[in-house]
């Protein structure tokens, strides 16, 4: 019955996991608002997210991201798309949790880092060695994600439309 009281869908998942894509494609279907935790950021900034890394340091980010997760979490039917680092502050979790129903895609390391590597927009991955960092940070988070989810969705091989059609087909009824 919780379901009920809770009318966003939020994504989780590490960088690569395609929560941006799939949140649009489900924006679409649902009829919802689509927003993206790090476009609101940058729109809000009018910095790009790998600027604000660079000038102001992740700390700040975070900041931010928090008082969006905040503000995005007062939303009703909303797809909120999250940047892959919201599980690290359990107030997020707790805000997002209040009106949404945490998915998160969920990918093994090597497939993410293969998609993620593609765009050079991510400040986590401009290091002398991408892959031991992105293992690195995956290991740390891979339990918080699981803990903030309501509902796994393994993304595996599957296309954007297989997922998008198992998420609609698992909450298509009682999302209306
Ligand atoms: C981050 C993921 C990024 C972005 C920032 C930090 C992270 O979002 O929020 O670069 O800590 O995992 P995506 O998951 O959309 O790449």
């Amino acid at each position: 019955m919780e379901i009920f009281y809770r009318s966003n869908i939020v994504l989780i998942g590490f960088m690569g996991s395609g929560k941006s894509s799939i949140g649009r494609r489900l924006a679409d279907i649902f009829g919802y608002k689509f927003i993206d935790t790090d476009s609101l950021i940058e729109t809000k900034t009018g910095k790009s997210i790998k600027k604000i890394f660079q000038t102001e340091g992740e700390q700040a980010f975070r900041q931010i991201e928090h008082s969006v997760v905040v503000e995005v979490s007062r939303e009703k039917r909303a797809i909120i798309s999250c940047g892959g680092g919201v599980v690290i502050n359990q107030d997020n979790i707790n805000a997002l949790k209040k009106t949404g129903l945490i998915i998160y895609l969920k990918a093994d390391v090597n497939s993410l880092f293969e998609r993620a590597k593609k765009a050079n927009t991510r400040p986590l991955l401009m290091v002398e060695n991408p892959k031991e960092e992105f293992e690195r940070i995956f290991s740390q988070r891979k339990k918080m994600y699981e803990e903030a989810a309501d509902k796994v969705i393994e993304v595996g091989e599957r296309s954007q439309e297989e997922i998008v059609a198992e998420i609609v087909h698992d909450l298509g009824v009682k999302h209306d």
